[in-house]
């Protein structure tokens, strides 16, 4: 696939088919990740992978943890946090991204990112869909817990076979976002 077409042409996939995704697939979406840029090759990602059972039982907890925290912020404020849950829980794949970087530098997190635009790239490219959920940050500290991980949480990927094809979100043209200096 040609590079830009896979730029333009990535989406964010909500719903999958249940057909499983053979690990061989995940660990090339995982090898892409490894390749990104990162501050001092020091390549602070981490990923748990998560399928079958132990991501059913990993949803449900959070689903739980998603209950506390709205009794403690309000449903008001809960945004689209139950309904990433949802997409979690019919993924086939769910990807725990960590930053594990120890030097406290505020751009360790920044090669993390680079490293799960890789994975949706990949992904897209072998015909998976893939969704970047920051949704997980409702409940943080339980998703550091629950793994028993003293790395920092960076995001959630799901990956599977994508049962629709989203029209693309709208972007900012290029004099919006852009300034040019000669
Ligand atoms: C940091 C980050 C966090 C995101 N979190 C969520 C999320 O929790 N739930 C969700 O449905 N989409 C999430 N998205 C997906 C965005 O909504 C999506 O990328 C955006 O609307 C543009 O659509 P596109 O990816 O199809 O181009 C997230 C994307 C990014 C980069």
């Amino acid at each position: 696939m040609e590079l830009g077409d896979a730029i333009v042409g990535r989406r964010s996939i909500r719903e999958y088919y249940t057909r499983e995704v053979p690990m061989d697939l995940v660990k090339q979406v995982l090898v892409a990740a490894t390749w990104a840029p990162s501050a001092k090759n020091e390549q602070q990602w981490r990923f748990t992978v998560l399928t079958g059972a132990a991501k059913s039982k990993f949803t449900n907890s959070f689903r739980k943890e998603l209950r506390k925290t709205e009794r403690s912020i309000g449903s008001p404020a809960m945004g689209s946090a139950y309904g990433s849950c949802d997409i979690m829980e019919h993924a086939p794949v769910l990807i725990i991204v960590w930053n594990a970087g120890a030097r406290g530098w505020e751009t360790e997190v920044h090669g993390v990112a680079a490293a799960i635009q890789n994975m949706l790239l990949k992904a897209y490219s072998l015909g998976l869909g893939s969704l970047w959920i920051g949704d997980i940050f409702y409940a943080s500290d339980a998703v550091r817990a629950y793994f028993g991980k003293s790395w920092l949480l960076t995001a959630a990927v799901s990956i599977g076979w994508p049962a629709n094809s989203p029209l693309p979100m709208t972007r900012k043209p290029l004099e919006e976002v852009a300034e040019f200096m000669s």
